[in-house]
């Protein structure tokens, strides 16, 4: 019998929004997704998005263990975002946390898409780009060509391999995959020890699926200190189709 049969299957697309990291490099006594931009929880813009996306049908929160009651009450509540169908409590790594938002629920959507709580900048048409795309690949990330050169180093930051610039892409989310196939990939990797990653496409990688990038946005970013903070809040009036330099 196939592991998950026992499961509901759904049509549609859930997503799961990861946000149960400490920020810790933000310094600041809250987690970096509960810090207000514009007057409102970074984590609230990135789940409206999310809720006002049509190809969207529910949502997943993945937040702190001690945090579920303040991202129900403070964040899901508070800004009607009632695609929310689940608040569930996150892990050490990332991967325990997006596992945690897979296995949360009775049912198994037809496609998944991991978006972090800490790029509340992310785009409603860029979602339904990337839903159209899942449609024709089977595992589908934004991302952006490098603008800069990227240089592998040892432990002593002496260089050891410069990749060439034309092949490398920096890597965001969201990233949308066929739910078994997702849960596949890290139900595996937790029983077979696969170690730390720090994105999902990584362990569809690793299951042999090719995975497919497409072009995000700059606008995309990760929140993650306080100059993201400034610069957050200086994007959120940015408009992309504005004339650029050079
Ligand atoms: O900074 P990092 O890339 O680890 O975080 C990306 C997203 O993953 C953030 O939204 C963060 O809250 C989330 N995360 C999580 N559980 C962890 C660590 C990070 O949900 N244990």
């Amino acid at each position: 019998m196939n592991k998950l049969d026992s499961l509901e299957a759904r049509n549609g697309v859930l997503a799961v929004i990861p946000a149960a990291g400490s920020g810790k490099r933000m310094g600041s006594n809250r987690p970096k997704q509960f810090l207000r931009l514009d007057g409102k929880p970074i984590l609230a813009h990135t789940i409206q998005a999310f809720q006002d996306c049509t190809t969207v049908h529910a949502i997943v929160l993945v937040a702190p263990p001690d945090e579920v009651v303040f991202c129900r009450e403070e964040v899901v509540e508070a800004f009607g975002l009632n695609k929310v169908i689940e608040i569930v409590p996150g892990g050490l790594r990332r991967q325990d946390s997006v596992r945690a938002g897979l296995e949360a629920l009775n049912e198994v959507y037809q496609w998944v898409l991991i978006h972090d709580g800490v790029r509340p900048l992310i785009d409603g048409g860029f979602i339904d780009q990337l839903v159209s795309c899942s449609k024709l690949y089977r595992a589908v990330a934004a991302g952006l060509p490098a603008g800069e050169t990227v240089k592998e180093v040892n432990d002593f930051n002496k260089v050891v391999k410069t990749h060439d610039r034309s092949r490398v892409w920096l890597v965001q989310t969201p990233q949308i995959f066929r739910y078994e196939d997702l849960l596949e990939a890290h139900r595996k990797a937790s029983q077979e020890g696969w170690g730390d990653v720090t994105d999902d496409a990584s362990l569809i990688e690793r299951l042999g699926i090719e995975v497919t990038l497409i072009r995000g946005s700059e606008k995309n970013i990760k929140v993650t200190t306080p100059y993201d903070l400034a610069m957050a809040g200086f994007l959120l009036r940015y408009d992309e189709t504005s004339p650029r330099a050079g």
